[in-house]
């Protein structure tokens, strides 16, 4: 885990932290203890599994943010903010650092970037009704795309849309899902439009870059820039 203040962010560029949150327990106070109060009684309302894999989660991602900010602007206030998405407070509010995190089957993952971010993974698994969630969320396009696959094929193609589409929706503190049809997503872009309005004009100034941080994870990233150098870590 990097120090308080010493990471940078370069122009132009987003960071990427995947973590693995079922390895050997560590210590819980030193999770537990970097929470604020209101953090710690979300966690006592849920059950074992989704309160260990929330306080790993939220403790790297408060850890990962000290190292982000300049140590000199105070606390760190992270508040649930519009649509449940979280943000900085105070001073921090203001500091130009976007932040955005995503987590399944005791995996997570962490973005950091100097524009709008958003991030999504999902563990690679058999979902019999792929086809039927596509006809409740996607665009009739994104529904065609998961139609045209083999019916083995068409879990993955609709894991890959759903992601791209949540990591956009996140990017911009939307709501899932009334926000999902409000744009498309393009799998293979024609001339890099990858995101589209609802009549199919490309949306500009945005990348969507596809993830697969573990061989059985899937995920994306949207990022608020036309272009972007990206770092990647993993986090013991
Ligand atoms: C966050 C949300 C938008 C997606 O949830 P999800 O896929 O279960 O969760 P993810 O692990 O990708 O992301 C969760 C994190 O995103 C962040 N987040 C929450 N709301 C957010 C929003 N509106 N915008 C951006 N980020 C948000 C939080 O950091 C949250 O972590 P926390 O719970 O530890 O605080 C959720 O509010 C939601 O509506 N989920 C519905 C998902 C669904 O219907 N899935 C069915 C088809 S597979």
């Amino acid at each position: 885990m990097p120090p308080p203040g010493s990471m940078e962010l370069p122009i132009g560029g987003a960071d990427l932290w995947f973590a693995a949150l079922d390895g050997p327990l560590r210590p819980p106070a030193s999770d537990t203890s970097v929470l604020a109060p209101c953090e710690l009684r979300r966690a006592q309302g849920m059950s074992v599994g989704p309160r260990r894999t929330f306080v790993g989660a939220r403790a790297r991602l408060r850890q990962l943010l000290a190292a982000y900010l300049p140590t000199s602007l105070g606390p760190l206030d992270l508040r649930r903010g519009v649509n449940g998405k979280p943000r900085l407070t105070g001073r921090l509010a203001h500091c130009g650092l976007h932040f955005n995190t995503s987590h399944s089957q005791a995996r997570a993952i962490f973005a950091f970037s100097r524009s709008q971010v958003g991030v999504d993974i999902e563990a690679l698994r058999p979902l019999p009704s792929a086809l039927r969630l596509a006809e409740r969320f996607f665009t009739p396009s994104e529904i065609a795309e998961v139609a045209k696959q083999r019916a083995r094929g068409q879990p993955d193609t609709f894991l890959k849309i759903w992601t791209r589409k949540e990591a956009f929706v996140k990017a911009v503190g939307g709501s899932i899902p009334q926000d999902l049809g409000t744009f498309q997503v393009a799998l293979e872009p024609r001339r890099g439009a990858a995101l589209l309005d609802e009549d199919g004009r490309a949306i500009r100034g945005w990348t969507m870059l596809p993830l697969q941080p573990q061989g059985s994870i899937i995920g994306a990233l949207a990022v608020r820039q036309t272009r972007v150098k990206l770092r990647r870590w993993l986090l013991a």
